[in-house]
């Protein structure tokens, strides 16, 4: 069996001495979408800075396709085909769509490729290229860093809170074309507060609370959990 796009076993993480995560065990297997699902507070974001190397582990290990990867700096992983599209989106709301993307550049991505893939995936966006990133509607903003995030060729994209401030409707759309892309290999992990916009399209459900994972399986499998970790240990 292939190793899985990622693996996280016992991760602990603290900011200065406050422990934020206790144990944290993920697989992401290869060319799957998994989403790691959790209340404010849980350590979701804090498990991705983990991953993209802005923070280390206090314990634990993080693998990458069998690949020992604590202590990389996030350039040496980003380099490694991991791309991460954060809370807020990370563009640049003073320059336009393809200003944007043209920065790239920066990062060794060619600035036609990276148009073009941008424009193939998200054909809005071409329509909007001159319109300055902070005019554009919260949906193609949305657009906007998952196109920089594809234009980069990467092996795993972490995406947090992809829904955050978007109607429905736009949320559904931009996750077909997260499931679109975990069809051609690449491997997803996506966190969001809210299970029920991504139920449908993860392969897989890590529900985290507390700082660990404290269930994962099939969508349906963990539905049930998912109340509890959200309304607390009603018993
Ligand atoms: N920079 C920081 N310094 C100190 N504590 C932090 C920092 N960032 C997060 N925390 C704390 O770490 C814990 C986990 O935070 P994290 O942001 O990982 O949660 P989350 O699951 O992403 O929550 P949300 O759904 O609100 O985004 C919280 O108690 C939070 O207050
Ligand atoms: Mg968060």
């Amino acid at each position: 069996m292939t190793a899985p796009a990622l693996r996280l076993r016992g991760v602990c993480a603290a900011y200065d001495r406050i422990e934020v995560l206790r144990g944290v065990d993920l697989d992401v297997p290869a060319g799957s979408v998994v989403a790691l699902l959790g209340p404010n507070g849980a350590g979701k974001s804090t498990t991705l800075a983990v991953v993209s190397g802005q923070m280390r582990p206090t314990s634990g290990s993080v693998e990458m396709a069998g690949c020992d990867v604590v202590g990389a700096s996030p350039d040496a992983l980003a380099r490694a085909g991991v791309c991460m599209v954060p809370e807020g989106r990370g563009i640049f709301p003073n320059l336009t769509v393809t200003e944007n993307i043209k920065l790239l550049s920066h990062f060794g991505v060619k600035t036609g490729h990276a148009l073009d893939v941008a424009f193939e995936h998200f054909p809005r966006l071409k329509e909007r290229r001159k319109v300055l990133a902070g005019r554009l509607s919260g949906g193609e903003q949305q657009m906007l860093a998952l196109a920089r995030a594809l234009a980069t060729d990467p092996a795993l994209i972490l995406l947090d809170e992809l829904s955050m401030g978007l109607a429905p409707t736009i949320v559904e759309h931009l996750y077909e074309q997260v499931t679109a892309l975990a069809r051609t290999g690449v491997s997803i992990l996506l966190v969001e507060q809210f299970a029920s916009v991504v139920l449908d399209i993860a392969d897989h459900v890590a529900v985290m609370s507390h700082g660990r994972v404290q269930a994962e399986g099939r969508p349906e499998d963990v539905a049930a959990t998912l109340s509890t970790a959200y309304l607390g240990d009603a018993s």
